[in-house]
């Protein structure tokens, strides 16, 4: 039996990159289907080759063997004041997921965007999974999203700031790696 305690929890090393591109491409293969695995591997890569580090973090979720969970924030420009980040794709090992890390993780990232000042973090996922870490569904007058979504109900968001999400308003810019109908 494993247990999240002996996991420990920090930004990713360079030389972590290739586990980290094969963690998202295994883990996404064996939940969604091999073309699914390659789609998620590749962004995993690409964000890491073409975002500026000031527009990027992954944590990571390592135990003596190496990682078993990563997590990316990157920018999301909506305006020039604002300073936004948006969560994903997330990933678990396959065999060790269900005992809380994912959650972990993702707390572990909250935290660090707020010591960074961040005023707000959105995700596209599914709400039954991140309305466990704070987020809400957003109405469409608040930030729409870069592309069309196909699952609008994926939308999601949360403040890091005393003010409301609300106060965020129109279109945003997502990073280049991200910019792409197929992720939406
Ligand atoms: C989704 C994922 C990141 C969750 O990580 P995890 O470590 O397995 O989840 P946790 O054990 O931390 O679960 C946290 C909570 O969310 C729930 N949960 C986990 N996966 C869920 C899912 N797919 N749907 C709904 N709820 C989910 C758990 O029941 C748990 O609730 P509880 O604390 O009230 O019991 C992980 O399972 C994974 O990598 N899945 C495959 C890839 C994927 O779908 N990534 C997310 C989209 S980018």
């Amino acid at each position: 039996m494993h247990g999240s305690e002996e996991l420990r929890f920090r930004h990713h090393q360079a030389d972590e990159v290739t586990a980290i591109v094969q963690l998202f491409a295994s883990v996404f293969a064996a939940s969604a289907g091999e073309a699914e695995g390659a789609l998620i591997g590749g962004l995993a890569e690409k964000l890491f080759t073409t975002t500026d580090a000031s527009d990027l973090f992954n944590l990571v979720a390592v135990d003596d063997g190496g990682v078993v969970a990563s997590l990316f924030f990157s920018r999301l420009h909506v305006s020039d004041e604002s300073e936004v980040f948006i969560l994903g794709p997330v990933a678990v090992q396959t065999d060790r997921q269900g005992e809380g890390i994912g959650r972990a993780l993702i707390t572990h990232g909250l935290a660090d965007l707020v010591s960074r000042g961040v005023q707000a973090v959105l995700t596209y996922g599914d709400p039954k999974f991140y309305g466990k870490v704070g987020f809400r569904q957003l109405s469409p007058t608040v930030i729409k999203a870069p592309f069309q979504l196909s699952q609008p109900e994926g939308w999601l968001g949360q403040s890091l700031v005393e003010h409301a999400i609300e106060s965020l308003s129109g279109q945003c810019r997502c990073v280049d790696a991200l910019n792409d109908p197929a992720f939406w």
